[in-house]
């Protein structure tokens, strides 16, 4: 894929891929490009096989979650692969409770409120409570021809479905507990840390050759906020993640204020929504950090002419020598998404020429 180097001290699966080449932000021979919820939604190959029941039901069934993972390769021909899961099965698996309703999302029948439910949040052992997700990766790992994607929820924004107990536009229960009694927020967030790390450390065990960590509505805070309560945990995660030798992609949505706080947590890739461009983004980052993003979702129903020149004007920004660029939309793909647009936006990217490349470390 990419003749000019090979590192020979990388030996995981695919470490010379446009994807991982660009998360280490070495030089590639194309822009890699990838779709968060790229698996599901849009695709009619996947209502077909997603069955009844709830998708954390799909989740805990090996077969089905491998060829749902794998639909999305298939028809786009994208550089990754994510593995399909939730960022609520690690919790779903201790049995806190919790559901995820179609439309909806995370549902919590008890929502955590005080220091007793702490018990509630055991230590995940990943072998025995998902040992399906461990079976998929394997299967996946075997079969794909591309990097395969694992990842968790960061404790911030699964503190944030503990708590609120539905999808909120406010956080407000959130805020309340980490502002009102900040040891036992700190204390959930130890459990939720510790949670992140036996998940992600299970994936990349079974396989996977990158994480990603979504805190995807931690851009509902401060930047005061997130140092004083998010910080200390994510960066625990991210740091026990740097001795597995894979890329780690840290994401959220309204985080433009959040960029260099996300990097310095320890990412080699931070993720960035489509609300700040690239070039801005890059000044927030230290160099030799790799930006992902950022095509606005909707944008796919903008019509041909809209398409073509956003994606030119995302690859235009992202492209710069102090980092590597890995194409993907600012957020999940909406369901309403036509999948030939898709296959378009993947076709404009691998079809546009690479004319900067990111510094090579030599
Ligand atoms: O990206 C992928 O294609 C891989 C699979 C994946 C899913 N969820 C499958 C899913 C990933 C990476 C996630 C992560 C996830 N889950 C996040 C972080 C990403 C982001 O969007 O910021 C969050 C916040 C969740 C929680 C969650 N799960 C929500 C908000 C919803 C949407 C509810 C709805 O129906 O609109 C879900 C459900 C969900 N997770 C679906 C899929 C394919 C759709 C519902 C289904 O098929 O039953």
């Amino acid at each position: 894929m990419s003749p000019e180097r090979t590192d020979t001290t990388v030996t995981r699966p695919h470490a010379d891929s446009a994807f991982l080449r660009a998360a280490r932000s070495e030089p590639v021979a194309h822009i890699p490009v990838w779709f968060m919820r790229q698996a599901g939604r849009s695709l009619p190959e996947y209502r077909k096989v997603r069955g009844e029941g709830t998708i954390l039901d799909a989740i805990a069934d090996v077969d089905r979650a491998t060829e749902i993972t794998l639909q999305p390769v298939r028809r786009y021909g994208v550089d990754a692969a994510i593995l399909y899961s939730d960022i609520m099965t690690p919790a779903h698996a201790i049995g806190f409770g919790v559901d995820i309703q179609p439309g909806v999302g995370p549902v919590v029948e008890r929502p955590f409120t005080s220091e007793a439910d702490l018990e509630r949040l055991r230590p995940l052992e990943a072998d025995v409570d998902t040992p399906y997700v461990l079976e998929t990766v394997r299967n996946l790992t075997a079969e794909l021809d591309v990097p395969l994607i694992g990842f968790a929820g960061a404790p911030f924004t699964v503190a944030s479905y503990l708590i609120e107990g539905r999808p909120t536009r406010t956080w407000v229960h959130t805020k309340a507990l980490m502002h009102t009694d900040e040891p036992l927020w700190h204390r959930l967030m130890e459990a939720l840390t510790d949670l992140a790390i036996s998940s992600l450390r299970s994936q990349v065990d079974a396989g996977a050759s990158a994480v990603q960590l979504f805190d995807s509505w931690v851009g509902a805070l401060s930047p005061a906020e997130y140092d004083r309560f998010v910080a200390p945990s994510s960066s625990r995660v991210l740091a026990a993640m740097a001795e597995l030798d894979v890329p780690r992609i840290h994401f959220g949505v309204h985080t433009g204020e959040l960029l260099g706080r996300m990097a310095a947590a320890g990412a080699e890739v931070v993720g960035v929504d489509w609300r700040t461009p690239l070039d801005v983004a890059r000044e927030r980052v230290p160099t030799g950090t790799a930006l992902q993003g950022n095509l606005d979702p909707a944008l796919v129903a903008g019509g041909p002419t809209a398409l073509e020149e956003a994606v030119a004007d995302v690859i235009e920004r992202g492209s710069d020598p102090r980092g590597g660029h890995i194409f993907n939309l600012g957020h999940g793909v909406l369901p309403e998404t036509d999948p030939a647009v898709l296959e378009r936006v993947v076709e404009l990217v691998h079809a546009h020429p690479v004319r900067e490349y990111p510094p090579a470390s030599r």
